[in-house]
């Protein structure tokens, strides 16, 4: 079976919808054909700064909601990418056949770190995406299905695997980005030509996975919309629209034509309830199911590491193939 590997960064109280419809929720389908590997990348995180009081919470509140919208532990590796330290191992390695302009060419480092200032700028930030990388390559996946955010940093996984390949022999699976045209990019709601991100601007603009089924609905009736008032798919001339069209078609499996006509002569506020609506109903079941797992912690915690073992397996041999194409003294 092809090997299938995702991750998301754990943030402080609950995924978003973006990482839902961008990643999650393409993740849940892949799961009868592929050997799937899916890690909460706490590693990541760190990038930004971190508070070690919170660290362990929402670590488990985001594997909690890979569990609940559908990711089955025992058909799936799941796991915590500190857990399992040939990530890391395997990245040094790999930063160290990146380029420095390859590394300073990356798109989000230059947005994240303009916004957190040449002060406040990590090496950790510069060389994320090389552990991303590592993350990929130390699975030997064959596909990765992420957000269109996440493409440049496919590209840079893709560049590495075939140099090391080149240099010390073939030695990784050469991985494809699998990114849903259709949904890889949710828009934020207050700023539909922006990505909907954690570190928007408004709170308004986000919708959150675990947030009161009101919250959620009351923000999306406020979404920005145009002047207009007919409801037709038009990115350029009606973003907002065609981000909640989007967000709908993607949750219901319906083809966003089918919704245009259903809400053909229809107001934008009718269009605004209704995706309210689906998005309650999608949302409800797996904010129970999250509920449930974390009124456990100690049996998610066993989960987890179990994940952890499972692998081992795998990135122990990995990396055993790496050092010996390199030429480390072999370890006992
Ligand atoms: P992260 O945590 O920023 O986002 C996780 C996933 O959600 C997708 N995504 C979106 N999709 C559509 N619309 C949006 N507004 C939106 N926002 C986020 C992202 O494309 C991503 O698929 N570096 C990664 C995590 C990572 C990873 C990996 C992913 C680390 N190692 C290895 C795949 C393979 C990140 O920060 O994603």
């Amino acid at each position: 079976k092809p090997r299938v590997v995702s991750g998301v960064q754990p943030s402080a109280d609950s995924l978003h919808l973006g990482n839902y419809v961008g990643a999650l929720r393409n993740w849940v389908s892949m799961q009868d054909d592929n050997d799937c590997v899916f890690f909460v990348a706490d590693l990541h995180s760190i990038t930004a700064g971190q508070d070690p009081a919170t660290m362990a919470e929402r670590t488990r509140v985001t594997a909690a909601q890979y569990i609940a919208a559908g990711i089955d532990p025992e058909r799936s590796t799941l796991l915590i990418q500190s857990q399992v330290p040939e990530h890391t191992q395997l990245a040094w390695v790999l930063n160290c056949i990146t380029g420095y302009g390859e590394a300073a060419r990356m798109t989000q480092f230059k947005d994240k770190s303009l916004k957190q200032g040449a002060d406040n700028t990590t090496v950790g930030l510069f060389t994320y995406p090389v552990l991303m990388a590592a993350d990929i390559l130390i699975y030997q996946a064959n596909q990765v299905p992420v957000g269109e955010d996440q493409r440049q940093h496919l590209e840079l996984t893709r560049n590495l695997a075939q140099r090391f390949n080149a240099r010390f022999g073939e030695t990784f699976v050469v991985p494809d980005a699998r990114i849903l045209t259709n949904s890889a990019k949710v828009y934020d709601l207050q700023n539909p030509t922006a990505k909907m991100s954690k570190s928007a601007a408004s709170e308004n603009g986000l919708i959150r996975l675990l947030d009161p089924a009101k919250k959620n609905a009351k923000k999306i009736k406020s979404a920005v919309t145009d002047d207009g008032n007919v409801i037709r798919f038009d990115r350029a001339a009606q973003p907002g629209i065609a981000n909640l069209l989007t967000i709908y078609s993607s949750l219901t499996g319906e083809p966003i034509e089918s919704i245009v006509e259903q809400f053909e002569g229809k107001m934008y506020g009718h269009l605004k309830v209704g995706l309210a609506e689906v998005v309650t109903d999608t949302l409800d079941p797996i904010q129970q199911r999250a509920q449930q797992l974390l009124d456990d912690p100690a049996e998610l915690d066993r989960l987890l590491a179990r994940g952890a073992e499972k692998a081992r397996e795998v990135t122990g041999e990995t990396l055993k193939a790496v050092y010996d194409r390199m030429g480390f003294l072999p370890g006992v």
